[in-house]
């Protein structure tokens, strides 16, 4: 077994102990309470959120096989927006709710709760008009603009459920996006702003909705006018926001839904098939969001928090939006990238804004850490008090440096562990709690219980290393695939029967802290960004050069992980450099940027059991470079084949 940790720890300081809500000692009651008697917890913090009709009951929830089924509060009734934003009005309606930094560092804007209330009431009449109501599905393609949290939050206003596909993904994936759950209105802007790089967003709806079946129609597609280019506008079906928000007032009511109403959906990636929308309710998913907020990021009035992900994920659902808004934060938003325009800006941003908590992804820093310690001490990042890391494990090395350069020796940081699925942190480290090892996410959250377990099920206790489940639903849990209950239960509750299964695999030291080692199904982590195998092979097959492909993760310095693709040509077919950038170009343009294959091997044969099955785990350890490992050949139909792929593997070292 390897040592992750380099022996290190770091224990809260005694400022953060006496600051932080939570300190080792009433941390560790609050999680034995929070197991012992969940519904007397979880109706404790169901307070956490206004109901227009309370609740009377907690928790009635079953992984049981076959039956699985997930409810809390389900009786009560109230409203994500209204959580968000008009219960603080009257005590917060002049604080900043949003502080939005734009890609060029000359543009941000500071929003209200009382301003945040007007917008998102525009837009949800602006939605209203167009017919949306209670249980509509929205599809919002868009930048990182603050028309995008007026979206989602109009969406939730009204009972709508909004789907938000990153604006990285193409046409294609888009498309498949908005049939799958049947969205009839698709909000996004004429172009996003990335790095001084426009992308076509318009453009790519229209490509989607082109693409559509016959019998899926999408009646309105909303426009927010972002960089102001000569976008084509369809007069029966495009509106230009700002034109229909000028027919509007700044008043709408909210609806009043069931706890267990729909909030949105998020396609996710898994190892088989094509990306399942994760189903996320109201009021379980509030209250998760926003004990997590407060507690793994210490959040106290008059922080300013910034989490760098993008909307598109779920990430800046939980921890951009829902959470911080929840509690009442101010939640800052960026448009751009760490690099543009220097490798200074995220520290520009810190500065600029003087942000307290910051939370980014390890892939980032790996990036960032390149550049050398120059640019960030560059500036003074003296406003900052904690440091987070979320969407792949964190290499200690990567830890050390965000610690002593960027966190200047002073900053905790929490690696926070979970999933689109979990729809909030499931274990982390608390800043005045926990003491910290580099690399580890260390501890269970309050009311989560974590458990490895052995091929065959078998818990593991102690020190060990298994596949990471979990025992019990908490309040954030994932309730669906939208529109598939059955693969739901297949993909998370049939390998372990009673439990959730996280795809994860996962180490536990003597003290109980656990150490995520990565996937252990067909999922690799790009860049932080979760990417099914199947889907590319899928992309790939689609050309017509191509025969078979099989595609796995490599370990990559920057992105985590990389994506190989093993390709089999048809016969006759000439495998040429011409033909390789055209197939990395053809996985661009089926999935999205984010699915660019790092290397791609061009492989007359692959390795195959006698019946025919690729042997997957034989083509990641060439990818890995781990000739030694390969482990037993011998099953194979022509065992020759793999000294072929050695001997022509890509990036050798
Ligand atoms: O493998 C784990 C990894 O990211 C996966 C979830 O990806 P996604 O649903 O896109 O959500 C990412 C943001 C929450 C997990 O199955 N992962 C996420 N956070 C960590 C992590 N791996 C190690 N350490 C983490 N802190």
């Amino acid at each position: 077994m390897t040592d992750l940790s380099h022996g290190k720890t770091y224990p809260p300081s005694p400022e953060w102990q006496a600051r932080a809500w939570v300190n080792p000692q009433t941390s560790q009651e609050m999680y034995d309470a929070s197991v012992a008697d969940p519904e007397l917890f979880w109706d404790e913090h169901g307070q956490r959120i206004d109901w227009f009709k309370p609740y009377t009951r907690v928790k009635n929830t079953s992984f049981a096989p076959g039956a699985v089924s997930i409810r809390w509060y389900e009786d009560g009734v109230t409203n994500a927006a209204y959580n968000c934003i008009d219960r603080h009005l009257e005590t917060r309606g002049d604080q900043v709710a949003i502080i939005w930094e734009g890609d060029d560092p000359s543009e941000s804007k500071h929003i209200t709760y009382q301003e945040l209330h007007d917008e998102v009431c525009r837009f949800a009449n602006v939605l209203r008009n167009r017919n949306v109501s209670k249980g509509d599905r929205v599809t919002i393609y868009m930048p990182m603009i603050p028309e995008a949290a007026y979206a989602m939050l109009a969406c939730a206003r009204l009972g709508a459920v909004h789907s938000v596909v990153f604006g990285g993904f193409s046409p294609d994936s888009l498309a498949g996006r908005i049939e799958d759950c049947g969205s009839r209105v698709v909000i996004t802007a004429d172009e996003g702003l990335r790095g001084g790089r426009k992308v076509a967003l318009k453009a790519n709806v229209d490509a989607a909705i082109d693409r559509l079946p016959p019998g899926v129609d999408v009646d309105h597609v909303i426009v927010v006018r972002r960089t102001g280019a000569n976008v084509a506008m369809d007069p029966l079906r495009d509106v230009w926001y700002d034109a229909a928000r000028e027919m509007v007032t700044a008043e709408c009511p909210c609806a009043h839904v069931d706890a267990e109403h729909p909030l949105f959906i998020l396609y996710t990636s898994g190892s088989t098939g094509k990306p399942k929308g994760v189903l996320h309710t109201t009021a379980g998913y509030l209250v998760y969001t926003s004990i997590t907020h407060k507690y793994v990021f210490d959040y106290h009035d008059g922080d300013i928090y910034w989490c760098t992900a993008d909307v598109g994920w779920v990430t800046g659902h939980s921890y951009i939006l829902y959470g911080p808004l929840t509690n009442g934060a101010t939640t800052l938003m960026f448009e751009g990238v760490p690099n543009y325009p220097d490798m200074s800006r995220f520290w520009q941003v810190i500065d600029k804004h003087k942000v307290n908590t910051f939370y980014t992804a390890p892939t980032a820093l790996r990036s960032l850490m390149q550049a050398g310690d120059a640019p960030v001490k560059a500036t003074s990042r003296a406003s900052l008090r904690l440091l987070g890391s979320v969407g792949e494990p964190i290499n200690p090395e990567a830890w050390e440096w965000y610690h002593r350069v960027v966190g200047d020796n002073r900053c905790p940081i929490v690696d926070t562990w979970w999933q689109t699925e979990t729809g909030g942190v499931l274990i982390s480290p608390l800043p005045g709690a926990t003491t910290l090892k580099p690399g580890s996410a260390t501890l269970p959250l309050f009311g989560v219980r974590p458990e490895l377990v052995d091929a065959d099920g078998k818990v593991l206790e102690g020190a060990a290393e298994g596949n990471l489940v979990i025992a019990d639903s908490w309040p954030g849990q994932m309730r669906t695939v939208y529109g598939d209950h059955q693969r739901f239960m297949d993909t998370y509750f049939a390998t372990y029967p009673g439990k959730y299964f996280s795809g994860d695999g996962c180490r536990r030291d003597a003290d109980g802290y656990y150490w995520i080692t990565g996937r252990v199904d067909d999922v690799i982590n790009v860049s932080g960004h979760r990417m099914g195998t199947a889907e590319v092979e899928s992309a790939l097959v689609a050309h017509a050069s191509v025969s078979e492909a099989a595609v796995v993760g490599y370990p990559h310095d920057i992105k985590g992980q990389g994506i190989y693709a093993y390709v089999t040509l048809m016969s006759g077919v000439e495998p040429t450099e011409t033909l390789r950038k055209e197939l990395v170009g053809w996985v661009r343009q089926e999935i999205g940027p984010i699915a660019t294959p790092d290397l791609i091997q061009f492989a007359p044969n692959l390795p195959k059991t006698r019946s025919g099955k690729i042997m997957r785990r034989i083509l990641r350890k060439i990818a890995e470079d781990d000739f030694g490992a390969l482990g037993d050949t011998s099953t194979l139909s022509d065992p020759a084949v793999v000294d072929e792929l050695v001997n022509n593997r890509q990036n050798k070292r």
